[in-house]
């Protein structure tokens, strides 16, 4: 009698390490969404709104709710469909046309932008 759960609990012992290494497993796959996750969350929507609101509205519409023409620039919304399938690379091509107009920007006020442009694509 003894001897016979004794041998349960060690066949059970087994089972047990392997869920312990399955759930542990399966955290490890869920670390790059979670750091994706929080780099995505450092990224200031608000403020890029802010700088867009400030600093490109004189060429781009900025907002879809605004319905005017002011120059060749892009709406916001239309480059924010434009890089729909490819958000990560916004930021760079924010960078990018402008210094020929006088517009430069930070690393940092690049990625807020292309934060808040990425929110107009939904
Ligand atoms: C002086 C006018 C002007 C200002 C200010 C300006 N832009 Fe532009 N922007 C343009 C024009 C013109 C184009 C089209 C350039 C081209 O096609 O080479 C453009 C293109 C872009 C593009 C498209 C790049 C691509 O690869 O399609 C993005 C993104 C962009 N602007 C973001 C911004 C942001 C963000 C700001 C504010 C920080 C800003 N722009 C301020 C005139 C301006």
């Amino acid at each position: 009698m003894v001897l016979r759960r004794k041998r349960v609990s060690e066949q059970n012992q087994p089972k047990l390490l392997m869920e312990v290494f399955v759930q542990l497993l399966r955290f490890c796959s869920l670390l790059p969404a979670i750091v994706a996750a929080s780099g995505a969350l450092a990224a200031d929507a608000d403020n890029g709104k802010r700088l867009a609101e400030t600093r490109c509205v004189t060429c781009h519409i900025v907002a879809p709710s605004e319905r005017r023409v002011v120059t060749d620039a892009p709406p916001f919304e239309a480059i924010a469909r434009k890089f729909a399938s490819n958000p990560d690379t916004l930021a760079f091509s924010i960078i990018d046309p402008h210094p020929r107009m006088n517009v430069t920007l930070t690393r940092r006020e690049a990625q807020d932008l292309a934060a808040y442009i990425n929110t107009l694509a939904k």
